[in-house]
């Protein structure tokens, strides 16, 4: 399907104008992964299209726009309270718009429920619907009290050259595909975010060299699977080919790519990590779980023998590469022994860096209906004992480090007073005294030691 190119709004941009006596301000704060990050990037460079300055702090805003992630029940109930704690502002300030959008307005029950318990929310729009937002504004601004709460609209074409407004000058989120057609049986995200859909490698190729003209160092290609990428164009081409296309782009950058699903994750793209120096020598792996019976009910497609094969083939492939996963504890009827099985998992594998999160049932996921008898205590016990082994293996790791000199990222402050805080290619961080002008530079760093999971160092020469 031929994408289609974003356009200037002009009549909705005129719209705006004419409504407010100054350039208006909008407030945009995203949650959830890189992908929603990166869309409320976009939403901000369409914005900004249309006629608003963009502003930092809620209280200055004419639009408040929350775009919402929907993956565990926590994350909801964050954003319902954080738009409950608007209501005072609103009262203030009666021609505030307030919006929501992303992942959780994709839901007809949480559009729903934003109708009946949160009338001060103006304006409710999905995913699909960033490039329209100046229509949707101009339509609100018309229309005087009356709310535009949006039943979730079906699209499936991509919308290529949004305009952007990135967070940060040398780091960048590049997605190379849209949804997810996996439906792991926890996860909502293929329902909300809809059928998987790649990019045309001629438009991520435009992106890229505009980004890596532009003095972006790190680049960070993005999609639910990366590995199934292609599938669907004209064009014969898996995301190896589009690694290798990509790594051909002369300039000063390097590149990492998530999240890589373990069923499609092949040797061929481990062989092309080993062949760019470019492409970071970091795998986020999301393994989920240790035990066979377990991945068979989440509905994952490999087995830990498969995992652990191609983690192994990795490590003799790229010297020093380290890899990082997801785990999601208590999933519905896990065992003591399953559990069990996910430690031994870890700590055969050795991951430098794990994300971890209790089981949040998801409304409309097949695993909703599974029995799961185990208590929430328990599995915050079994949590407690995953983070403790992690922060063990992790620590090990790091502190091995200490002796070596490499170049880093530098992405920023420390948390020690007077340090900088960098990145390696192989994701861990290390903290050193440095000049704030290295911020955004590459600089080659010594490791002196480490503080729990972050190394410490000194600028080399
Ligand atoms: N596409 C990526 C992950 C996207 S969601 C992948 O397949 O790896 C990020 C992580 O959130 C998942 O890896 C999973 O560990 C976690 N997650 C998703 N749904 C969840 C749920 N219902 N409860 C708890 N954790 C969940
Ligand atoms: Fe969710 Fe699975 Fe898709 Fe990842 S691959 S987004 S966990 S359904
Ligand atoms: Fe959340 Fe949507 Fe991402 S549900 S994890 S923001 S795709």
């Amino acid at each position: 399907m031929e994408p289609i190119h974003f356009e200037h709004n002009r009549a909705a941009a005129g719209a705006i104008a004419r409504y407010y006596e100054s350039p208006p301000l909008a407030y945009v704060h995203s949650y959830g992964c890189q992908q929603n990050v990166n869309d409320g990037e976009k939403i901000k460079g369409v914005l900004a299209d249309a006629g608003f300055g963009l502003c930092d702090a809620p209280q200055q805003a004419d639009l408040i726009l929350f775009n919402t992630c929907a993956v565990r029940e926590h994350a909801e109930q964050r954003v319902f309270g954080n738009v409950g704690a608007l209501k005072s502002l609103k009262k203030q300030k009666p021609g505030l718009i307030i919006g929501l959008c992303g992942c959780m307005a994709q839901q007809p029950a949480v559009v729903e429920k934003i109708r009946q318990s949160y009338p001060f929310v103006d304006l409710v729009f999905g995913v699909n619907g960033i490039d329209t937002l100046p229509q949707l504004l101009a339509e609100k601004l018309a229309g005087g009290n009356k709310r535009l709460l949006q039943a979730p609209a079906e699209r499936t074409e991509i919308v290529e050259q949004v305009p952007i407004r990135r967070d940060s000058r040398f780091r960048a989120w590049l997605p190379i595909m849209y949804g997810c057609d996996n439906f792991c049986t926890y996860c909502i995200v293929p329902y909300v975010r809809g059928r998987e859909r790649s990019r045309r490698p001629a438009d991520v190729l435009a992106e890229f060299r505009g980004l890596v003209a532009a003095g972006y160092k790190e680049i960070t290609l993005l999609g639910q699977n990366v590995n199934s990428y292609g599938k669907g164009l004209e064009q014969p081409i898996d995301f190896s080919d589009l690694l290798e296309l990509l790594c051909k782009e002369p300039g000063d950058y390097h590149l990492r790519f998530m999240t890589s699903h373990p069923k499609d994750a092949s040797r061929k793209l481990i062989d092309t990590i080993a062949r760019n120096e470019r492409i970071c020598s970091h795998i986020h792996l999301p393994v989920q779980c240790g035990s066979d019976r377990v991945l068979r009910e989440m509905n994952r497609h490999y087995t830990v023998a498969q995992y652990l094969d191609l983690v192994e083939y990795a490590r003799t492939a790229i010297p020093g590469v380290t890899f990082s996963s997801d785990i999601i504890v208590g999933f519905p009827g896990e065992t003591e022994e399953d559990f069990e099985a996910t430690l031994d998992l870890v700590r055969k594998v050795g991951y430098m860096q794990l994300f971890t999160f209790i089981y949040s049932k998801r409304t409309g996921t097949r695993a909703a209906s599974m029995p799961d008898p185990v208590t929430h205590k328990e599995k915050a016990r079994r949590m407690a004992r995953l983070l403790a082994m992690q922060d063990e293996i992790a620590c090990g790791l790091v502190a091995g480090l200490a002796g070596k000199t490499q170049r880093v990222l530098v992405e920023g402050h420390g948390r020690q007073e007077g340090t900088l805080s960098g990145r390696l290619s192989n994701n861990l961080v290390v903290e050193f005294a440095g000049p704030a002008a290295l911020v955004g530079e590459y600089a080659p760093v010594h490791f002196t030691g480490s503080r729990g999971t972050i190394l410490t160092g000194e600028l080399a020469q």
